[in-house]
């Protein structure tokens, strides 16, 4: 199949506040200052510990973008060039036109709809320039910011695995399926 994204040119894409651009190792440090707080990264891995693994991180992710296995997103606000979230679309699977979602985004810029605009930004790119048909999201079933932000961007709920992962609490949370397909994708009300 012929390759629709040109990854020579890496997708900056932008939403009214947000710019999606690409992540540059410059990124480590503020990285870091959502990677390791461990409210953020209450239902991800383990909180980082040094900036170095933050700098191995993007290290990794830029890699994964050369092999054009995956885009990987600094989020920034427009007009101010530092990153407060890390987004991407990861597990492509060209045949099948599919591709997961992943998110994160500095606690101090939760509950604006930041996120909301940058998955609308990634997944417009996804159905438009990836061709995907399906896009998927796994998530523990009780972290409600991820579940409503799902939600609130047209993915369903496909399905629960039971007991799916062992929290810092010491117990076991569900993890949930999402799913959203390109004919019942609407870009949000801001873009439409
Ligand atoms: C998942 C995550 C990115 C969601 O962030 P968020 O700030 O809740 O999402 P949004 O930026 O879209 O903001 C939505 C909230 O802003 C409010 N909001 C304000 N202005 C808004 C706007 N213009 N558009 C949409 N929502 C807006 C909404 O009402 C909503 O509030 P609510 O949570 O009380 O319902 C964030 O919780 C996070 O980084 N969590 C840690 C990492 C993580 O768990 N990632 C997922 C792993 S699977």
């Amino acid at each position: 199949m012929t390759d629709i994204v040109d990854f020579s040119a890496f997708p900056r894409l932008t939403g009214d506040r947000v710019v999606l651009r690409e992540l540059q190792p410059e990124d480590a440090a503020d990285l870091f200052v959502w990677r390791s707080d461990p409210e953020v990264q209450k239902y991800n891995s383990e909180p980082m510990q040094e900036v170095r693994q933050a700098s191995q991180l993007i290290e990794e992710l830029r890699r994964e973008y050369s092999a054009q296995k995956a885009v990987h997103w600094a989020v920034t606000l427009s007009g101010d060039d530092r990153a407060i979230g890390l987004f991407g679309l990861v597990s492509w699977e060209r045949f099948h036109r599919r591709a997961e979602v992943g998110y994160d985004l500095r606690r101090d810029h939760w509950g604006r709809g930041i996120a909301t605009e940058a998955l609308d930004a990634m997944l417009r790119f996804g159905f438009t320039r990836m061709q995907l048909n399906r896009v998927e999201a796994q998530t523990i079933a009780d972290n409600h910011g991820s579940v409503r932000l799902l939600q609130r961007l047209g993915f369903r709920r496909e399905g629960l695995r039971r007991a799916y992962s062992l929290e810092e609490d010491g117990t076991y949370h569900d993890g949930a399926i999402y799913g959203l397909l390109r004919h019942d994708y609407r870009p949000s009300v801001d873009q439409a």
